[in-house]
This record gives C-alpha cells, sequence and structure tokens, in this order.
C-alpha cells in the first residue's frame, strides 16, 4: 500500500535523535519541511495545490469549487510530540486517494486534503489556529499579535514563511465550497486496543481551553531573605497545580498544568514572577466551568496566603462537540463492513483531544475516524499505531470519501 512510502518519506521529518519525539512549529524547520513534503506528495499525484489565505494547505482532486468533500489534519507538533497525531491522517488522505485509484473510481464531486497549521498551539499558544482563522473563529488582530517564545509575531513568522498577513481571517468562500469533512486521527487513549476494532468513529469532544496565570511576587536573595519575609510566587503555584489535580479528580475532568515560565529562573533568586497555563477539560460546559472557577479561587487565595498577586485569563477556549449524527452513523456502518463479525458493533468514541475538525463541526458536517493507538499514549514519542492498523485506517477512510463522492 502506498502508505508506508508516504509514511518512510514523512517520518523522519523533525524526528529527534535523542527522544524519538517531533519538534514541528508552524512556519519554523520541520514544520515547513513537513508541508513541502505534503505539496511534493500531492503535486506527485496530480492534485492542486493552493494555499489558504490563513497559511493552510488545500490538495484538489478535480476543480477546486462547491460540493466537495474534505479530509486532513495537521503537520505541525507539541513539543517532543509522537509521530502520528496529525500526520496520519495528512498521509492516510494522500494514501486513500491512491486507493481509490486502483479502485478505478472516479469521484461525481471534488475531493480535498486539508492541512491546517498551529494544531497544536505548540508555537503561538492557540490551538486550532489556522482552523479558527477560516472559520471566524477568531480576531484576526488578535492572531497577528500572537507571540512565540522568543517574542515572534504571527503576523512576522507568516511573513517570514512568504504569506500576507493583511489577508488572515475568515474564508466563507472555501468554507462553502465543502459539503463535508472527515478528519482520520490517532486515538489518543486505549479504547480500542481492547476491542478488535482497528477504526473507530468520534462522537463527541469535551468542552476544554486553556488559561494562562501570572503570580507576581518580589524578587529576593535566597540565602538572606528570610521565609516568612517573602512574597514568593512559587508557592501559590505549587499550592494551584495541587489544587487542578484535586479538582479535576473530584469532577471526574482533566486539569494540567503542563506549561510555566519562571523569572528570573536563577537557583539562588526567589523569583518575582511565575507564569503558568492551566489545561483544563470535562465531559460537559458545566462540569469545565466548575473545575477552571476552583482553580481560579484556590489560586486567589493561596496568592493572598503568600502576598503575591494573581490573575488569571482565557487564552482559548472550544465548546462541546457533538458531531453529526447522521454522518457518523454513516461512517460507523461503512467501517462495520470491513470488521470482523465476531468483533460487535464499531466503537463510537468521546474524546477529551481536541481537532481541526471540531472546530469545522460548527460550520460543516463533519465527522472523524480513529486508528488504534496500543499505548493509548499521545502527545508522546510513545504515540504509535500498528502499520496494519494505519492500513485499515487508509482502507476505511478510502471507503468513506468513496461513499461520499459517488453523489
Ligand atoms: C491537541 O491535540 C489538544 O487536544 O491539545
Ligand atoms: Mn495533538
Ligand atoms: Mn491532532
Ligand atoms: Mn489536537
Amino acid at each position: 500500500m502506498s502508505f508506508d512510502r508516504l509514511w518512510a518519506d514523512l517520518a523522519p521529518v523533525g524526528r529527534s535523535a535523542d527522544s524519538g519525539g517531533y519538534h514541528r512549529y508552524t512556519w519554523a524547520g520541520a514544520d515547513t519541511d513537513a508541508r513541502a513534503w505534503f505539496t511534493e506528495a500531492a503535486a506527485a499525484r496530480g492534485l492542486e495545490v493552493r494555499t489558504d489565505r490563513n497559511g493552510n494547505l488545500w490538495a484538489w482532486w478535480g476543480t477546486p469549487g462547491p460540493g466537495a468533500v474534505a479530509t486532513g489534519s495537521h503537520l505541525d507538533s507539541v513539543p517532543d510530540g509522537g509521530a502520528f497525531d496529525g500526520p496520519l491522517g495528512v498521509a492516510s488522505a494522500l494514501a486513500a486517494v491512491d486507493e481509490l485509484r486502483s479502485r478505478g473510481f472516479t469521484p461525481a464531486r471534488p475531493l480535498v486534503l486539508g492541512v491546517f497549521v498551529e494544531e497544536e498551539g505548540g508555537r503561538f499558544g492557540v490551538p486550532c489556529l489556522g482552523s479558527r482563522l477560516t472559520t471566524g473563529e477568531i480576531d484576526p488582530a488578535r492572531a497577528r499579535g500572537l507571540t512565540d517564545a522568543a517574542g515572534a509575531t504571527w503576523e512576522r513568522a507568516m511573513e517570514q514563511a512568504g504569506l500576507d498577513p493583511d489577508r488572515i481571517g475568515p474564508d466563507p468562500e472555501l468554507l462553502g465550497w465543502l459539503d463535508v469533512f472527515v478528519e482520520l486521527h490517532v486515538e489518543q487513549g486505549r479504547a480500542l486496543e481492547d476491542t478488535d476494532h482497528p477504526v473507530g468513529v468520534a462522537s463527541a469532544i469535551w468542552p476544554h481551553g486553556r488559561w494562562r496565570m501570572d503570580f507576581t511576587g518580589r524578587a529576593d536573595h535566597a540565602g538572606t531573605t528570610r521565609v516568612q519575609d517573602r512574597n514568593d510566587p512559587m508557592l501559590p503555584f505549587a499550592h494551584t497545580i495541587l489544587a487542578a489535580r484535586a479538582l479535576a479528580e473530584k469532577h471526574d475532568a482533566r486539569a494540567t498544568v503542563a506549561k510555566s515560565l519562571i523569572t528570573p529562573n536563577g537557583t539562588n533568586a526567589i523569583p518575582s514572577l511565575v507564569s503558568a497555563w492551566l489545561d483544563a477539560r470535562a465531559a460537559d460546559e458545566a462540569t469545565l466551568a466548575s473545575v477552571v472557577e476552583g482553580v481560579c479561587e484556590a489560586a486567589e487565595r493561596a496568592a493572598r496566603d503568600h502576598g503575591v498577586t494573581h490573575t488569571m485569563a482565557a487564552e482559548s477556549t472550544t465548546p462541546l462537540v457533538e458531531f453529526s449524527h447522521d454522518l457518523r452513523d454513516r461512517l460507523a456502518a461503512i467501517v462495520g463492513t470491513r470488521a470482523a463479525e465476531s468483533a460487535g458493533p464499531v466503537p463510537v468514541l468521546p474524546t477529551g483531544a481536541g481537532h481541526d475538525a471540531g472546530v469545522l463541526s460548527a460550520h460543516v458536517p463533519t465527522a472523524m475516524l480513529y486508528v488504534r493507538n496500543p499505548t493509548g499514549v499521545s502527545h508522546s514519542p510513545q504515540e504509535w499505531a500498528r502499520p496494519e492498523d494505519s492500513h485499515a485506517g487508509v482502507l476505511a477512510l478510502a471507503d468513506v470519501l468513496q461513499d461520499l463522492l459517488a453523489v
């Protein structure tokens, strides 16, 4: 299957020799190389590749225009991310085109393969930025001003990539051309591994978001300042991490503090500032709000106790997504035709992971396929899909696209 060749070419792009993880950040080195790989692979298949006003790539089989069936995913990664989150959906889309052609199938309408920029928010902080811009879910002025760790703006980075940041924003014409979007993605949990199904279907995405917290204290000497005289922002920061964990447990939700910046970050200087990011997710909006409010209250209290000030602001939020029931049932039926009879119905699963499919679903009928991940681990080098399951994913995607493209 052509998937193996595609994967062999893509997998080394941006892979760390030390950890085996990936560092693909939007508009930079390995991400640019991965985009070039896609452009080349699509062009080699006779697809017309276009870059939209927001930097997302679209490879057309057939004339670009209305009535299109769309599939695709993203190529950027989290810091030291896995090989499959994003790239599996992109490589599978290309392989599905090959599979459909090998079947002698001629689409009755256009098929377009999309590659979205900054899905992980790994460089500029807002996840699904490419799809948010195209759907009008984020103010272009805000997007232009987003900065990376080195202080470079989205505007500047885009310019350096040869694109015009003045043109970013909603693209109703392009969006209007898409009749349906299907994203294939590696599973980011371990639900399928305990079944005989290599491929499942998405039901919903939990509401989730990212909040920035700043704890401002007073820098001082680590050796000479009595502990009772300190305004040490590390202490409320530590309390807040533990509170987030307790609240997540209490509400059967998720709350993670995985990124922080300590200023000035010296061993022998009490910090003046700790900036930290809360990633919170829950099955419903009310529970998510309880968790986030609880974290905020705990942070305020701990900050007060230590003579530190605390601010908290949302950087991005994503509402609950329920994928189209008609479409997910249709996908489950199609995927089920290849499942072993003893395997039972195709699993239809909710997830706590965000996707461009979730953003698009408010504008276009959207569905997702998941490919089994035997480790259940994601956003880590341990993320995995067996080759035979990736092949099953390609066949499932080709079957689904064939069905959607036939009329
Ligand atoms: C992106 O993959 C996310 O869910 O954080
Ligand atoms: Mn991800
Ligand atoms: Mn992803
Ligand atoms: Mn994601």
